[in-house]
């Protein structure tokens, strides 16, 4: 369920709500809405910082029921940590812990005076977003291939109200972007039987249907074929799964406005194909789709927002499988760019879809490229779970996207597109082999990209390590959307 999100200018001390949430930091200092309460309930909460009960470290909460002379029934107070360590980051910790403690409570709303703490070089807009987004992410729970639960009597958590004075088009921002980040990791989490090419391209017709302005359009491996699309088709021929090309267009600018264009890789899964992959954690290759999800997703934002710019989303989707049909190493394939390529390792399948994809958006003349792809290992070994790889030959375009993920939280981190790795995608076979050898692999698929998008404004995000957490519990965490919906904000003035 979506989170209801509001302002709220009550006091603390008198608010009806089941719940107010308020900070204390490490050193018992407390945040304003954290010492009224105190102060109106006697000392409780600074006794109980003394004695130990509470903590004010970051990443804690304590809930306290029944404070004296408190109108709500429950305090829940959150650890914001040193005082002179909190930033951006940790506001979003302290955010998220309060929502994760909230959803296990048995109520269905509270307020939260967290938004009143001073956020270092952020605004009363950014502290009201980014509250919301963290709320609603905590929110999103994967439900879709379980049987049905009976509903539950207990009231579920579904509305937070926040310490602000109005500023409502910081909440519109907000729920755009939560629905176009669980639009994403929804898509993300679902098993690759379900999340097919199909299903992708059914998800995008759905979207398009639903919101006014949007069309979309599917092309079929007839018109991939007449196109001459042999990288797409080529990685496709393996699956009984026939490969979706799907193009969503929002024109929210002038009709002679030049669109922003993304770009996604939309693997269903990735086998590795010929060059199969080992067995042990293959299933998370069903996130292979992810950069698909998060331009849809990114996409879907900015037309709720009805962002004044004119915006092309293409996906290429395909599943990478093995087979009598599948693609060999040794294969050449031509692109649509008549380039030719040396498929040498099958299980560089990305770019090879990609790269169609990214000569097609070209017959809309984009003013700016950005493609998303969950592309190589190699990005998780340089940049590991946490920063996003930027590859791009424009200085003002990476200075941009890189404001754009710190502005969110979704950071991304530049490595060089230089003419100097270019040979290492060199072979004898072809105009360029789809392997660029054992160093610096990132970056070489980012040069093989490269090679499809000449003479336009281009970048490419590698969220191979970012698109999802690991482990059994790993789950699609809806990066790149925030980076990209506010890299179209900040251009849609
Ligand atoms: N989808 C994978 C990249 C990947 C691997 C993402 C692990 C996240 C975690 C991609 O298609 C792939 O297999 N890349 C190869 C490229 C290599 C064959 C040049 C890789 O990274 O090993
Ligand atoms: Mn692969
Ligand atoms: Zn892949």
């Amino acid at each position: 369920m979506t989170i209801q999100f509001s302002v709220s200018q009550d006091l603390p001390e008198t608010s009806n709500a089941p719940c107010v949430i308020v900070g204390a930091f490490d050193d018992r200092t407390l945040t304003s809405a954290a010492a009224r309460i105190d102060e109106k309930s006697a000392g409780a909460i600074k006794r109980l910082l003394e004695s130990g009960d509470v903590s004010g470290k970051i990443g804690s909460s304590s809930a306290l029921f029944a404070l004296p002379g408190i109108s709500a029934p429950r305090v829940l107070v959150v650890g914001l940590g040193e005082p002179k360590k909190f930033d951006a980051a940790r506001y979003a910790r302290a955010c998220a812990e309060a929502a994760r403690v909230l959803k296990g409570l048995p109520f269905d709303r509270a307020v939260s005076y967290l938004t009143e703490v001073d956020v270092p070089g952020k605004d009363a807009a950014w502290k009201l977003r980014t509250a919301a987004i963290t709320t609603d992410a905590q929110a999103y729970k994967y439900t879709a291939t379980f049987k049905p639960k009976e509903k539950s009597t207990k009231p579920e958590f579904g509305a937070l109200a926040f310490a602000a004075s109005a500023n409502s088009a910081a909440l519109t921002q907000a729920g755009a972007i939560a629905d176009g980040i669980r639009f994403a990791r929804e898509l993300g989490n679902l098993p690759p039987n379900i999340c097919t090419p199909h299903y992708i391209a059914e998800a995008a017709q759905k979207l398009a249907k639903e919101h006014g302005g949007v069309s979309c359009e599917v092309l079929e491996e007839a018109d991939m074929r007449k196109l001459g699309m042999g990288g797409l088709l080529g990685v496709a021929q393996g699956s009984a799964n026939p490969p979706k090309l799907i193009v969503l267009r929002w024109n929210g600018a002038g009709e002679k406005d030049r669109p922003y264009a993304f770009v996604g890789k939309g693997i269903t899964f990735d086998t590795g194909g010929i060059s199969i992959k080992p067995s042990a954690g293959m299933e998370e290759m069903k996130f292979d789709m992810c950069g698909a999800a998060g331009v849809l997703g990114a996409f879907l934002a900015a037309v709720e927002l009805k962002l004044r710019l004119n915006l092309i989303c293409v996906v290429p989707a395909a599943e990478n499988m093995p087979g009598s049909k599948a693609q060999r190493p040794s294969d050449v394939v031509t692109t649509m760019s008549g380039q030719t390529v040396e498929v040498l390792n099958t299980d560089a399948e990305g770019r090879m879809i990609l790269c169609d994809a990214l000569t097609f958006v070209q017959k809309y003349n984009p003013q700016v490229i950005i493609d998303a792809a969950t592309l190589t290992g190699a990005c998780v070994v340089a940049l590991g779970k946490h920063a996003t790889g930027l590859m791009t030959q424009d200085d003002a375009l990476a200075n941009e996207l890189i404001a754009a993920g710190e502005a969110t939280l979704d950071r991304a981190w530049r490595l060089p597109l230089w003419d100097d790795y270019q040979s290492q995608l060199e072979t004898g076979y072809a105009d360029i082999a789809n392997i660029g050898g054992k160093y610096a692999g990132a970056i070489t698929a980012g040069c093989f990209l490269a090679r499809f998008t000449e003479g336009y404004r281009w970048a490419h995000l590698d969220i191979a390590g970012t698109a999802w957490e690991e482990g059994r519990k790993g789950s699609a965490t809806g990066r790149p959307v925030s980076l990209l919906v506010q890299y179209l904000l900040d251009r849609a003035g």
